[in-house]
């Protein structure tokens, strides 16, 4: 297989690296070897690799910045996978696409399954579902793997900023009532990697959307909470004592962006047709913070 990797400076795109390794010739392409801002460019570059599978993991991710640049997000994330989608179709390659929980309205307490209406509450999320549409248009063979919460030992993310303002604050006030799973990065790599494989050896194999998330739930409250508890089981000294991390409401902490309340995935049909196991939200969880405080314990 010789597949391309976009957006392997990221979360995502950087444990693809690992988990892509085995498994062909990977061409790792970041900016600004390829800004997929630039969508007329896009084209060229591919035709230049010539890949079997395009793993597409770059996107333009600010979720509240997108609100002030929905034309840039729009470019990004739905007309430069336009073009990605039309080029797997035309060459035959299979394309493995991330997408986002932020597709759908939010509403309601279940789990969202895949053929659920979608109805995204901010521009990040509409210029993300326009490029799963523009896949499934697009006829080519594709994976969309629509996940939640990433974060990873790298990167920008909720895990890494809680464990360092919990080292900087005396009070910390985290939103509880938003439901999700967080899902690291290594997880989602992984699954992309079963994906390719299940399609070298059957080129039929299952394609569409599919939820990658670890399963159960709780609030980002909830993943502040097991985060420090982690922190403080293996001895690492915060500043913020246990009792200083307090819920608030979404509307006690306005952003530019609107969120979704219900951000839960089912992901009964990934495990079925792929036959992946999602673990636990706090496996993963309690593995990173583990990597994080590495030597910080006193
Ligand atoms: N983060 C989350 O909480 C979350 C939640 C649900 C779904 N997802 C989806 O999961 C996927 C991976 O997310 P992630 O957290 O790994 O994102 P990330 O860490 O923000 O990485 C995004 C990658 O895309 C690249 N990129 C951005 N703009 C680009 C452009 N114009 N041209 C070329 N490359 C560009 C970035 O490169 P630079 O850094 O050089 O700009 C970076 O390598 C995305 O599809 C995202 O929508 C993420």
């Amino acid at each position: 297989m010789r597949i391309l990797l976009l957006g392997s400076g990221g979360q995502v795109g950087h444990e693809l690296r690992r988990s892509l390794a085995l498994l062909g010739d990977v061409v790792a392409l970041d900016h600004p070897a390829i800004d997929l801002g630039q969508p007329a460019t896009v084209a060229g570059i591919l035709a230049k690799c010539s890949p079997t599978v395009i793993v597409n993991a770059a996107a333009y991710t600010a979720v509240d910045r997108a609100e002030q640049e929905p034309g840039l997000a729009h470019a990004v994330n739905a007309e430069s996978v336009e073009v990605l989608a039309g080029c797997a179709a035309a060459s035959g390659s299979l394309l493995v696409h991330f997408s986002t929980d932020y597709v759908y309205p939010g509403t309601g307490e279940r789990p969202w399954v895949e053929g659920d209406p979608t109805g995204p509450l901010n521009a990040y999320g509409r210029t993300k579902l326009a490029g799963d549409e523009a896949i499934a248009r697009s006829g080519c063979r594709h994976v969309i793997l629509r996940t939640s919460w990433v974060y990873a030992s790298r990167g920008e993310n909720f895990v890494r900023t809680i464990l360092r303002l919990a080292g900087e604050r005396d009070r910390l006030s985290v939103v509880d009532d938003q439901f999700g799973a967080p899902t690291a990065a290594s997880f989602l790599a992984d699954v992309a990697a079963r994906v390719l494989e299940r399609h070298r050896h059957d080129p039929n194999g299952p394609s569409g959307v599919f939820h990658a998330a670890p399963t159960g739930g709780t609030t980002w409250f909830g993943v502040a909470q097991a985060v420090l508890e982690r922190a403080r089981s293996r001895g690492v000294a915060l500043k913020l004592a246990q009792d200083a991390l307090v819920p608030c409401t979404t509307a006690e902490y306005p952003l530019p962006a609107a969120r979704p309340r219900n951000s839960r995935l089912d992901v009964d049909r990934l495990q079925r047709e792929f036959g992946i196991r999602c673990p636990d939200w706090r496996e993963d969880l309690h593995r990173i913070v583990d990597e994080l405080t590495e030597g910080a314990s006193t």
